[in-house]
């Protein structure tokens, strides 16, 4: 009778622990304004992993606002790398545009680009693009003085229309960007046509912006910023990383990109729980296992019955179930 309560006392434990599969260390604050903080990026001291990780929960009237502290950018979303998903890690931010120095239209903001220079974080290629605004420019983005992006706009009857694609004749333009890019300077140039005081802008954007529907222009230049996707990881060699690979088998990481079907190596290392585990890689044993007999289909159809294994599942059929707990027994 005693063993029984004790296995069904250690069942009970079980369920609640994976019920709480924690995403943050110790009793930091998990989210903020309704956005998940994964470690290693966390609010407070002692919750991220540092100074880049750390996440600035704003209060304001609308609401609790979450900032990434350092380049000082309003987080939407945050993502842990998902290695069977084929996704890397990100970070959806607010990235303030670009202003022309001598457009007319400024915005409040400074107009210098965001820098991610000695951060493990890039601007995604893959989920970015750039874009710029204005009749008859052209809009470099230089980076360390090797990769340059060329992107001309022209307009009818010089007018920029207020909804938009950017497909370059509408008076927006936009383009791929470079891999691994952390920072940029942006340069306007100007056609022998283009107009003379008209409003010119530059940013980097999320590309499913443009391509699923069109911007109103009009609320962007008065926002001042547009969604654009960070990857980010941990440092490939640092205590940090190494202190990660010291957690068991439950996890993997790697240094190339988990975006399929892209095998490129990537500036940081990056960690996923396993297939059959689900959780946070990067806190000690936050991978836990999954029962996928207990998932909304039966993954074991027929008369087999589906026992749960760590990180895995098998189908046996009655007969054998019988046999191996009397043996077991
Ligand atoms: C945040 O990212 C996750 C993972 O990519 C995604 O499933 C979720 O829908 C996103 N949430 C928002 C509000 O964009
Ligand atoms: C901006 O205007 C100033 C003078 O008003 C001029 O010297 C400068 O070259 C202009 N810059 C650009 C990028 O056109
Ligand atoms: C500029 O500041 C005003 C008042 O502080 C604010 O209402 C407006 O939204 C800001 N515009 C931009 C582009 O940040
Ligand atoms: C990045 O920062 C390092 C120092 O931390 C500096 O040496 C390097 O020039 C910077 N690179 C860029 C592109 O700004
Ligand atoms: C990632 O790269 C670093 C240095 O290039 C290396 O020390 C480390 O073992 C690599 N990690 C993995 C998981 O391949």
């Amino acid at each position: 009778m005693f063993q029984i309560l004790l296995l069904l006392g250690s069942l009970l434990l079980h369920e609640e622990a994976s019920l709480a599969a924690p995403m943050v260390k110790g009793n930091c604050p998990p989210t903020c304004g309704g956005i998940t903080i994964p470690f290693p990026f966390g609010i407070g001291s002692g919750c991220f992993l540092d100074e880049w990780y750390e996440i600035f929960c704003h209060e304001s009237i609308d609401g609790d606002v979450p900032m990434l502290n350092k380049p000082n950018l309003r987080v939407l979303n945050i993502s842990l790398p998902d290695s069977h998903g084929g996704k890397n890690g990100m970070i959806s931010v607010s990235l303030p545009i670009i202003y022309a120095p001598n457009g007319t239209c400024r915005g409040n903001g400074s107009s210098t680009p965001v820098s991610l220079n000695g951060s493990h974080f890039i601007f995604s290629e893959s989920r970015n693009v750039l874009a710029a605004v204005g009749c008859n420019i052209a809009v470099l983005l230089d980076y360390q003085k090797s990769a340059i992006i060329g992107c001309k706009s022209s307009c009818k009857d010089d007018k920029v229309v207020r909804k938009m694609t950017c497909s370059g004749s509408d008076g927006c333009f936009h383009n791929t960007i470079t891999p691994d890019l952390q920072a940029c300077t942006i340069t306007f140039n100007h056609d022998k046509g283009s107009p003379k005081n008209q409003c010119e802008y530059a940013f980097l954007g999320e590309s499913s912006k443009f391509t699923r529907s069109t911007i109103d222009f009009d609320k962007l230049k008065a926002s001042g910023h547009f969604p654009a996707v960070l990857e980010w990881g941990i440092a490939k060699s640092s205590r940090a990383a190494s202190e990660i690979y010291k957690h068991g088998d439950s996890y993997e990481c790697s240094n190339f990109s988990f975006n399929s079907p892209y095998p490129k190596e990537m500036p940081f290392l990056q960690c996923s729980c396993r297939g059959g585990f689900t959780g946070n890689p990067y806190i000690k044993s936050a991978c836990e296992d999954v029962d996928e007999c207990k998932g909304p289909t039966d993954p074991c159809p027929g008369r087999r019955k589906c026992v749960n294994r760590q990180g895995s599942y098998d189908c046996v059929d009655g007969s054998k179930i019988i046999k191996s707990v009397l043996i077991g027994k």
